[in-house]
């Protein structure tokens, strides 16, 4: 408070500074300001866990902030948390990925509250069944090109291109050994999604790692806010990435129908979850034992 009008009058000769904001709890961790509503939270660490020590090699704090932006989608914030911790979704509301990307061979991973999933990237979806494996998909090509690959010398197939791709980085990038000296060859291509309960998204790759936060509406339950940063390594010179706005407005497209669906009158028996879905089953156990007493 910086001012108060007829101070004189208060009681005891009280100031401004007897009457600030409660404090709330934060941290500084991995380059992001932490915050929590609880007045006596767990220490950061304790509460992200095993987390900590699996995102040290991508030297979050090193990245730069290369983007932001905040989207309004009509929909719960858990409905958005959902979407974002399934890859089930991408055949039918992101086909464009099944080029680059293995939506099939995913990795589950759980660590107390939070999740990671771990998707193959630099070999397509084995939904396209495509017969001619020497054939290599614009997307991939492209891929290729920002691994500083030439497509039109290369003489594997798609058999053998995601497992190149990371020697051709290791053997190559020298600029990048410092970011990638730590990680591991397939984190090399490959996506590495945690889901931080309660809100926090984050999609990692070696060079870059893409933050949403999922806010909830203040007074509305259908609507949410959804803050979104891209970081990169300083020494990536990644292109800007135009996939991102296009999964943004793909999944803001769908989500808005989707939350009308839970609202149906219809929608009595819940949802029937495969197990790639396991950890939207994951959250909503999480948040249940918080909110059950
Ligand atoms: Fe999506």
């Amino acid at each position: 408070m910086r001012t108060i009008p007829d101070a004189d009058q208060l009681a005891d000769g009280q100031t401004c500074e007897d009457f600030g904001l409660v404090e709330l709890a934060c941290r500084n961790w991995g380059g992001f300001i932490w915050f929590n509503m609880d007045a006596d939270p767990d220490p950061l660490e304790d509460y992200l866990g095993t987390v900590t020590e699996l995102l040290a090699p991508y030297h979050l704090s090193e990245m730069q902030l290369t983007s932001t932006s905040t989207v309004e989608w009509d929909c719960n914030w858990k409905t958005a948390i959902d979407t974002a911790n399934e890859s089930y979704h991408t055949t039918s509301v992101h086909p464009q990925m099944l080029w680059y990307m293995d939506d099939v061979n995913t990795q589950l991973d759980f660590y107390s509250r939070h999740s990671r999933c771990i998707t193959p990237m630099g070999s397509p979806s084995p939904r396209l069944h495509l017969e001619d494996q020497s054939m290599i998909p614009g997307a991939l090509q492209d891929m290729m090109l920002q691994a500083g690959m030439d497509p039109s010398t290369y003489g594997g197939d798609l058999t053998t291109l995601r497992r190149d791709i990371q020697q051709h980085k290791r053997a190559q990038a020298s600029d990048m050994k410092g970011p990638y000296d730590e990680l591991s060859d397939d984190q090399l291509t490959d996506s590495h999604h945690y889901f931080i309960f309660p809100n926090i998204s984050l999609t990692l790759r070696a060079e870059s790692a893409t933050v949403i936060a999922h806010h909830p509406h203040p007074t509305d339950p259908d609507q949410m806010t959804a803050y979104i940063s891209v970081l990169q390594h300083p020494a990536a010179h990644l292109a800007e990435d135009q996939t991102l706005s296009q999964l943004l407005e793909q999944d803001g497209f769908n989500l808005p129908r989707v939350q009308r669906g839970l609202h149906s009158r219809g929608f009595q028996q819940g949802a029937a979850l495969l197990p790639q879905e396991a950890r939207i089953r994951h959250f909503h156990d999480v948040l249940d034992a918080y909110l059950t007493p």
